[in-house]
């Protein structure tokens, strides 16, 4: 490990560590011994993931076309069986011989594949015995061979031995499709149209590592968006003109060269192959710098084919590069009609389909079985309708007579040879019934969470001690403003708890007292938890009602009135008074 490396193992521990002290993020269940890959957010860290949370749905629920929804996180066997996922949600676990520790095999052998995670068992095997590969835990190198290990948390519905087998989602979007019917008709049949959802993912990760990079339980966030693929919806690009994407196209991701391309050059190029993953790629990019990623720590990389997820046809990962290197934090993917025309073969389900109208009506010959009214109505009598029915829609034409006819009343009858005529007949034809495609960007908010975190953490200097800052952008700062009295005493405290409430009347802002402890060290606490201005009540405040604001960025103060606090913390304007 070089001396960068253990620079960054430093400052990964340091911020970690200052999470968990000050009740941000840290490791679940830790009295009881802990679980990998299971995390809490504390007072503090709740609040963050909320406003990232929030910040991400006014994101998308502003376009108007785009609805939430909120599903289950159990999800019984036959739907995740139908979606893939029961047959290929895989990764491939190698166990050492030596001491039983269990890893991934694609990790094992990252160093020596440009795209592991392609590989089958006895790939992985074979790489893993060539290179001789080494225990992470104990240097040992007698591997067993490879096995596949579905990542889904398995639960019972209901009681054991009677009850239903059923999965703890692996991931949200399954949710967006099962709803599709509801969605469709909320948004009267009008494609394009899309649903988003937050809310917990499972998966049992082999082995968690990367502190909140791999966990087994994590916060996610998706958006299907619904097209039809014969009217792929046109999109303006020009608000990205200016904007220079850096991307790691197929197959240039082999050698990792990149480009810097606008978003309407790479779409034009066929480098991005549809507008609305471009559209996407493009809207994730704004999102991720509204909450205050670093835009040069941004980059977007296509998945070759054979890694791609047994859904996507075409997919972009956006990578966000920080301690642990460059990291797959959202993934962008066009999944075709895959997932509703997989739950429409395993349902039957004529629900999951839109209209698409023809220009012009067609007229089409088509051969029917159309029922001889002389015979059918005194045969079937007050049936002869259900049966007139069912027989002109009949799917194929009767291979003999006589054969059963399911009525939709769930009845059936016996069809003879002279009840029926078969003939040719014109029909017009308005439209058709298709299966939507599916563009979805699928955010990991933990990923992003500790991203923003570590390119706003600043490990600095104060008076010979360590200072440690968060500069998180004001639209997720935990809260906007500490109010501090210089002292607790001669009406200060009164005054701040005064000055507090009338911030707190200010839409979207959240302020916190704090009265503990010297003037000093209330700064700190509050530039560690990213609190981007503190306010000070001091004996001029109670004398002329002037308050100082300090700006946690550098640490500037400033005086003002508490009138002009209040006006500039409402308007967003605090940072044009310095
Ligand atoms: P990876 O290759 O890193 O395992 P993935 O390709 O399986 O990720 P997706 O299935 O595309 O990830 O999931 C969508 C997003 O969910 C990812 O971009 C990532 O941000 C997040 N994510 C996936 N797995 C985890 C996990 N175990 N812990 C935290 N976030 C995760
Ligand atoms: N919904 C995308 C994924 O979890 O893979």
């Amino acid at each position: 490990m070089g001396e960068a490396m253990s620079d960054e193992g430093e400052r990964v521990n340091s911020l970690m560590s200052l999470l968990k002290r000050r009740g941000i993020i840290f490791p679940a269940f830790s009295i009881h011994g802990g679980v990998a890959g299971l995390f809490d957010y504390g007072p503090v860290g709740g609040r963050l993931l909320r406003k990232v949370q929030n910040q991400w749905r006014e994101h998308w629920l502003s376009k108007g076309n785009i609805v939430e929804i909120d599903s289950p996180t159990i999800t019984p066997h036959s739907v995740l069986e139908a979606s893939g996922h029961v047959g290929a949600f895989n990764d491939h676990a190698s166990e050492c011989g030596s001491c039983n520790a269990i890893f991934r095999s694609d990790h094992l052998v990252e160093d020596y594949h440009s795209n592991p995670d392609s590989l089958e068992g006895p790939e992985l095997d074979s790489i893993i015995t060539s290179k001789e590969v080494s225990c992470p835990t104990c240097s040992g190198m007698e591997w067993l061979p490879s096995r596949p290990m579905n990542l889904m948390f398995s639960t019972i519905i209901g009681a054991t031995g009677g009850g239903r087998q059923a999965y703890m989602r692996p991931e949200t979007a399954q949710g967006m499709f099962l709803t599709y019917p509801m969605i469709q008709r909320h948004f009267r049949n009008r494609l394009p149209f899309g649903a988003i959802q937050v809310g917990k993912g499972y998966r049992n990760e082999i082995s968690p590592r990367q502190g909140m990079i791999r966990q087994r339980e994590f916060n996610m966030a998706e958006l299907e968006y619904f097209i039809d693929p014969e009217q792929p919806p046109v999109h303006n690009l020009s608000k990205w003109d200016d904007t220079k994407f850096l991307l790691i196209p197929d197959p240039a991701g082999k050698t990792s060269e990149s480009i810097q391309v606008t978003i309407a050059d790479a779409l034009e190029a066929n480098i991005v192959r549809h507008p609305t993953v471009a559209l996407f790629m493009a809207e994730t990019y704004d999102f991720l710098i509204g909450i205050g990623a670093d835009s040069s720590k941004i980059r977007f990389r296509q998945h070759e084919s054979d890694e791609m997820a047994h859904y996507a046809t075409d997919c972009w990962d956006l990578e966000m590069l920080g301690s642990y290197g460059w990291i797959e934090c959202v993934g962008i993917a066009h999944r075709g009609c895959y997932d509703l025309g997989a739950h429409e073969d395993a349902t039957k389900s004529n629900e999951l389909r839109a209209w698409r109208e023809f220009p012009e009506p067609v007229e089409v010959d088509k051969m029917v079985v159309a029922p001889i009214g002389s015979v059918v109505g005194p045969t079937f009598r007050e049936h002869a309708g259900l049966v007139s029915d069912a027989l002109l829609n009949m799917k194929n034409l009767p291979s003999n007579f006589p054969f059963e006819l399911d009525l939709n009343d769930g009845s059936n009858v016996t069809i003879e040879e002279h009840m029926v005529e078969i003939k040719q007949v014109q029909e017009t034809i308005r439209g058709e019934w298709f299966l939507p495609h599916v563009v979805e960007p699928a955010f990991g908010l933990d990923r992003i969470i500790w991203h923003i975190l570590d390119h706003g953490y600043e490990m600095t200097e104060k008076q010979g001690e360590e200072y440690l800052i968060l500069h998180l952008a004001e639209s997720v700062a935990p809260y906007e403003v500490v109010v501090l009295p210089l002292f607790e005493k001669d009406g200060m405290n009164e005054l701040a708890e005064q000055i507090r409430s009338k911030i707190l009347t200010l839409r979207g802002i959240n302020a916190y007292y704090d009265g503990s402890k010297s003037i000093g060290r209330r700064y700190a606490r509050a530039d560690e938890i990213g609190v981007p201005w503190a306010v000070t009540i001091d004996h001029t405040t109670t004398e002329d009602g002037t308050v100082t604001v300090r700006r946690r960025d550098d640490q500037t103060q400033i005086r003002i009135s508490q009138e002009d606090l209040i006006t500039h913390l409402n308007e967003n304007s605090l940072h044009s008074l310095f």
